[in-house]
């Protein structure tokens, strides 16, 4: 299948490249490095010997949209392009609407003109909000508490209603839970720009000495050890996950979400254990206030995806961990490091 990956240069893209190519796809990614380097897709061939195409454009650019519909004649999209910051987004609101719905927009309108009618979208846990019961199941009450959750309830709403307009349409909604780790090789990883908000890439930077210690946003939770619960996915599995989906839909047409987590789920002090384990590093911590909007637990039920996609994780906590260790140490700055 020829496949466009707009926002394929970033951390979940870049894998997913990988999954593609190795399972035979056709693929062009379209990124305009607004949180990414070109270096990625150099690793990525390098990696895998494969041919990638690759455009530099804005997702919110129709003629961009419209050449490329033209040139690669696309048979599906995975859309990954977004803003992804839950405090930014709350600070530059109308960026984000503009980036992650006008983006999907722009998107869907090329679509449509150039008759492709699959997409695979990612989309978040965060749309749930405070859960009502855990596991989460896709038929728990939406209700994003962030301006960036919001913009993905609001994209998955545009999707169904595009897919519901036309009978061959079909759009697959991935609710990922919180991915984390690397490619096994350590050439692939997460990048942040700035200081890290999310916890695997912040610990990573504390074990090379890059930050003094974690700072704990809590331990008086009502969780075993007092700190959050989260279900951290292996980011090949989520690649993976991708490629199920593609499959999916081309056996399906309409809208259908589907989480994308493990079912099980770590605390804070977990995840740096399994860290010092792979790393063989202490990791200092430093226990402070909870972090506003963060809530106890999140956990997801993902028998959906392994019945109807017929996929599953595979990776465990260590996995998770070594990958990153292997990543970072690697590439103390990053893919700064390389260029
Ligand atoms: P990322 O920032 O690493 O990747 C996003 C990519 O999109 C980057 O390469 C960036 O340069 C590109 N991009 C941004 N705006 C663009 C635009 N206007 N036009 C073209 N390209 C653009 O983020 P990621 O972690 O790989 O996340 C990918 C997707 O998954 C995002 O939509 C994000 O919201 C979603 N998601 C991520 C997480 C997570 O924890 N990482 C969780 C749930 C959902
Ligand atoms: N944490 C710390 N210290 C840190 C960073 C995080 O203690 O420096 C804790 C958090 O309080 C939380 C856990 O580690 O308990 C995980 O935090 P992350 O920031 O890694 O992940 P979140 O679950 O907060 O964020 C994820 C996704 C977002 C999504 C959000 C909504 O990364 O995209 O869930 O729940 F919007």
């Amino acid at each position: 299948m020829r496949v466009l990956v707009t926002g394929g240069a970033g951390y979940i893209g870049s894998h997913t490249l990988l999954e593609l190519m190795a399972q035979g796809h056709e693929v062009c990614v379209l990124d305009n490095y607004s949180n990414a380097t070109p270096q990625v897709l150099t690793r990525v061939r390098a990696l895998s010997n494969g041919e990638l195409g690759d455009v530099t454009g804005d997702v919110r650019d129709a003629s961009t949209l419209d050449n490329l519909m033209q040139d690669f004649r696309p048979d599906a999209v995975i859309h990954f392009a977004g803003l992804k910051a839950v405090g930014e987004s709350a600070r530059k609101p109308l960026a984000y609407y503009d980036v992650n719905i006008s983006g999907t927009l722009a998107l869907l309108n090329a679509m449509s003109r150039a008759g492709c009618n699959k997409i695979v979208f990612s989309s978040s846990a965060t749309v749930y909000g405070e859960p009502r019961y855990l596991p989460y199941d896709e038929t728990h009450p939406t209700n994003p508490m962030s301006v960036y959750g919001r913009t993905k309830l609001m994209a998955e709403q545009i999707l169904t209603d595009w897919a519901a307009a036309d009978a061959p349409r079909g759009a697959v909604l991935l609710r990922y839970f919180n991915p984390v780790g690397a490619h096994a090789s350590g050439d692939l990883g997460e990048d942040p720009r700035d200081i890290p908000n999310n916890l695997m890439p912040f610990i990573a930077q504390v074990a090379v000495g890059k930050r003094d210690a974690l700072a704990v946003f809590g331990d008086d939770y009502d969780t075993p050890d007092g700190t959050g619960l989260r279900d951290y996915i292996h980011v090949v599995d989520l690649a993976r996950a991708h490629v199920a989906a593609l499959d999916y839909a081309q056996r399906h047409t309409g809208a259908r979400p589907f989480n994308i987590g493990t079912g099980q789920n770590y605390s804070v002090f977990d995840m740096v254990k399994a860290f010092e384990r792979a790393s063989g590093r202490k990791i200092p911590t430093q226990v402070t206030s909870r972090r506003p909007g963060d809530v106890a637990a999140m956990l997801a039920d993902a028998s959906r995806a392994n019945a109807e996609m017929g996929w599953q994780a595979t990776h465990d906590l260590n996995d998770m961990a070594a990958s990153t260790w292997a990543w970072q140490s690697k590439n103390p700055d990053g893919y700064g490091a390389d260029s």
